[in-house]
């Protein structure tokens, strides 16, 4: 569960208002998509639910727990994946994932057979063995979004997390996020793929100018646009204004 109170975030001294008097609850199995055009304050808010930028108000809760005031508790639970893949490119990808599952305390026999299967999906078994600097792209978010997975957070936030995946990727990806909120997990990712959020999230919000400007079930967004279109209709609709 993720609870965000009022949160409001500026940069250069208040000059600009990246986040504005949020509030939304994202509830265990619930995969929440978070939608708004470029500068919306979609990464800035992500940062501050895992702990990387401080609100300058408001209040954010990770399963109940105050993130400023039980910040390593909240991070111990949650994995977090930013909008480009940073890993330690010197490390094989198979050191990063164990290191990544000694950070939280994954046991080694649950650990093996996670990553296994995960990098069986991705097609990644033959590359693990070596240095993540010579990975693509697209095989370095895999590699992070294996990490990701690999302790069965109760809560993952992504920011972007279909960025550089090929379609067979990104299909497996939607699958494991499926799966990882069936488990009453709670999921909350940004992303700038309309298909992706119709098809996968329960719920979705899109924020525009720091502010929410609207949120619910697809049917509901629907519900609120005159010609009950696509939510790429009620995107562009509700961000021109
Ligand atoms: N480090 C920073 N210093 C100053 N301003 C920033 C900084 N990071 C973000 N901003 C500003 O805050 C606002 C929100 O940015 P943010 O990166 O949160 O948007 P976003 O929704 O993630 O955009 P995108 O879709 O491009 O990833 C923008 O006006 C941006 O210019
Ligand atoms: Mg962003």
């Amino acid at each position: 569960m993720i609870e965000l109170h009022h949160v409001s975030k500026s940069y250069n001294k208040g000059k600009v208002k990246a986040v504005d008097e949020l509030t939304l609850t994202v509830k265990p199995g619930e995969i929440f998509g978070f939608l708004g055009p470029n500068g919306a304050g979609k990464t800035t808010t992500i940062k501050m639910i895992v702990g990387l930028l401080k609100p300058d108000s408001g209040t954010i809760a990770v399963n109940g727990l105050d993130t400023q005031q039980n910040s390593l508790k909240c991070k111990s639970i949650t994995t977090y994946v930013p909008d480009y893949p940073a890993v330690y490119e010197r490390l094989t990808g198979l050191e990063y994932l164990n290191f990544i599952g000694d950070v939280y305390g994954v046991p080694k026999t649950e650990r093996l057979s996670r990553i296994e299967k995960w990098l069986e999906v991705f097609e990644l078994s033959q590359a693990v063995a070596n240095p993540i600097q010579s990975y693509s792209h697209g095989m370095k978010q895999k590699i992070v979004l294996t990490a990701a997975l690999l302790p069965a957070p109760r809560v993952m936030v992504l920011d972007e997390p279909m960025v550089g995946l090929d379609p067979r990727a990104a299909h497996h990806m939607k699958e494991l996020m499926r799966e990882h909120c069936d488990q009453g997990k709670t999921l909350f990712f940004s992303t700038h793929i309309m298909e992706v959020a119709e098809k996968l999230c329960d719920r979705i919000g899109i924020i525009n100018k720091g502010k929410l400007i609207a949120c619910g079930t697809m049917d509901e967004l629907k519900k609120t646009d005159k010609s009950e279109q696509s939510l790429e209709h009620i995107f562009l609709e509700l961000t021109e204004k």
